[in-house]
């Protein structure tokens, strides 16, 4: 069973999703405290609901960008967590902190990296008149969305679509690329070593995609 902290900036969507895969028995883990920057985030009052410890710290009590992140990182320890799942956290975390937990963090991030990694995702796939888009889910590093990615789902950009519509439709594909991949890692399925990620032990060449029917197909 892993034991996994989620960390949160907002409404939560991604952790709820992982608490509900959970509660059917479907996920492997144990989701042991919900953490975030903002202390009015919705996901705070989804943990609550679940009985789950929601612990917030706000930025401004804290010197600097480091210290935040050090303490931030120090509540999370104390549950002694196999993984950190970053589900919609929306600040940059110093390096210091992110070598400390190198492997056992990973982010949800809604586009195909390594394309558009930042903000306004949507948008700017819409705008490079791209055919597809989606999500990613990868080992964080100290490069923004820059880690080494885990999984992806891939999805089309239809004639109309805006960026309203196109994050309303990714949304619930994040949801089950983010479960997937958790249970990946929670069967120790997918790891990250000195030499990348490895797939059942062996290299994995580029990211696995997520099928409709919820089987992964490796490419390359
Ligand atoms: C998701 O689109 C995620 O990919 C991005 O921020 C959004 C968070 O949504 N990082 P939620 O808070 O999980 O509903």
């Amino acid at each position: 069973m892993l034991d996994v902290v989620v960390l949160a900036s907002g409404r939560g969507s991604n952790f709820a999703a992982l608490l509900a895969a959970q509660r059917r028995g479907e996920l492997p883990i144990r989701i042991r405290a919900l953490l975030s920057d903002k202390t009015a985030a919705p996901a705070l009052d989804i943990a609550r609901d679940a009985g789950i410890p929601a612990i917030a710290l706000a930025p401004a009590d804290f010197a600097d960008r480091a210290a935040f992140d050090h303490a931030l990182f120090a509540r999370a320890a104390i549950f002694e967590p196999g993984l950190i799942v970053l589900a919609g956290y929306m600040r940059v975390i110093d390096d210091s902190v992110i070598e400390d937990w190198r492997g056992r963090i990973v982010n949800i991030h809604p586009s195909l990296l390594p394309k558009y990694p930042g903000l306004r995702t949507h948008v700017r796939a819409l705008e490079a008149g791209d055919p597809t888009h989606g999500a990613s889910v990868h080992f964080v590093t100290a490069q923004l969305d820059g880690g080494p990615v885990i999984a992806r789902v891939e999805m089309p950009i239809l004639p109309g679509d805006t960026p309203r519509a196109l994050a309303a439709r990714l949304l619930p594909l994040e949801h089950r690329l983010l479960v997937a991949s958790v249970d990946l890692i929670a069967r120790q399925r997918i790891t990250l070593g000195e030499d990348g990620v490895k797939f059942d032990g062996e290299p994995l060449a580029a990211p696995l995609q997520l099928q409709a029917d919820g089987t992964w197909r490796a490419v390359g």
